[in-house]
């Protein structure tokens, strides 16, 4: 299996191969698509067609006015948010500067910079600082950071509303279909904590899904 510097990452096109990948292509306007490849062949991490596809189904029909992301990249995600939710505002934390400074580039250059506060900073700290109610959360920054987060982001999420975290079943290694490799161990136990708590949160109804590299999807009740 080979391995990449980013944990996202564990095929050579940069994405899981899943049983419905080839039905969850994600469509999005053609500047944001010209992103998405410039990013993926920099390198850059950025979440899979099928992830972006479930997002902009599920954002057509749930239309959140409010939207938290923790892991901004260089804004793919949250562009295509603002894309299908036209008239919604986005906060995205990013704490690496230069993908910070593409991201706050890219925005403007999609028009998008007055529908988004984009922060530059960890995501624990810039959240302890947040007072907003959000009716949804992208949560995909450090995965190892997930459990931690999760009480803040528990606190800033409406009634009602969605948090999303990404990447939550690490290419089978959550499942057991792949062998963890020796420096992904801490990694692992810290994802699966996190899926141990949202499955079993009596505040949260949560569902995990078997798409791009796996998502768990937690409403508050
Ligand atoms: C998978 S990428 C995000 C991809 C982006 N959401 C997209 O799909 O276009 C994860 C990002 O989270 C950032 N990150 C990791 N840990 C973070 C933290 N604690 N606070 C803020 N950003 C963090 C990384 O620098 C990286 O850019």
């Amino acid at each position: 299996m080979q391995e990449f510097t980013y944990a996202h990452k564990n095929t050579e096109s940069g994405e899981r191969i899943t049983p419905t990948a080839q039905f969850n292509l994600v469509k999005t306007d053609k500047r944001i698509e010209e992103l998405r490849k410039s990013a993926f062949a920099r390198e850059i991490p950025v979440s899979d067609s099928e992830t972006l596809n479930f997002l902009t189904t599920f954002l057509q029909a749930f239309k959140p006015q409010n939207i938290l992301e923790l892991g901004t990249a260089v804004g793919i995600s949250g562009a295509v948010m603002l894309d299908i939710c036209k008239t919604a505002h986005l906060t995205t934390v990013e704490r690496d500067e230069n993908f910070y400074n593409e991201a706050v580039k890219n925005f403007k250059n999609l028009g998008l910079s007055e529908r988004v506060t984009a922060i530059y900073g960890d995501a624990a700290e810039e959240t302890s600082k947040l007072s907003g109610e959000y009716d949804f959360i992208f949560l995909d920054c450090a995965k190892v950071q997930y459990i931690k987060l999760l009480p803040r982001l528990k606190s800033l999420l409406k009634r009602g509303g969605v948090l999303l975290a990404d990447d939550v079943l690490l290419f089978g290694y959550i499942t057991g279909e792949a062998e963890v490799p020796k420096k992904r161990k801490m990694l692992v136990e810290h994802v699966r904590e996190y899926l141990n708590v949202v499955t079993n949160d009596s505040s949260l109804s949560t569902t995990v899904l078997n798409l791009g590299n796996g998502l768990a999807l937690s409403v508050k009740k």
